[in-house]
């Protein structure tokens, strides 16, 4: 089922909003791929790419925004992070070594969609109360 935004969702900083929609959106196109049965081609290629740059800049500007907001769970986020930096150049390694397929498409797709919306309802929205509180 395709990712919806919610408000509850909700950082309370628009730009980190507007990356996470996006990123819902990228695991929307993926899931659209896999239903489809296109697991290979330069669409998919573009989508991972793009999904590998985006995720490095949001996590980047996010991690900026907690620090700066002295958010107490910043290092909470950024160790989570980097967990899951890990686990998608794990994917990235397999992608390249054995080529792509639906399976591993899936695999992918599965992981990501309920970390990254899981990850959002318990870390991320502690923004939301840290937002014009801890400003210099
Ligand atoms: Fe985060």
């Amino acid at each position: 089922m395709a990712l919806e935004w919610k408000d509850e969702y909700s950082t309370g900083v628009d730009k980190v909003d507007e990356q996470h929609r996006k990123l819902f959106a990228f695991l929307n196109d993926l899931e659209e791929f896999i239903t489809q049965g296109i697991d290979s081609g330069p669409k998919v290629d573009s989508l991972l790419v793009s999904l590998a740059t985006d995720v490095q800049t949001h996590f980047s500007f996010e991690e900026h925004c907690m620090k700066q907001y002295n958010c107490p769970v910043a290092r909470e986020n950024k160790e989570a992070h980097n967990e899951f930096l890990r686990q998608f150049g794990n994917f990235q390694h397999e992608y390249k070594a054995k080529g792509s397929s639906v399976s591993l498409l899936k695999k992918l797709h599965e992981t990501a969609e309920s970390w990254v919306v899981n990850h959002i309802c318990n870390i991320d929205i502690h923004l939301k109360s840290c937002v014009g509180k801890g400003e210099d």
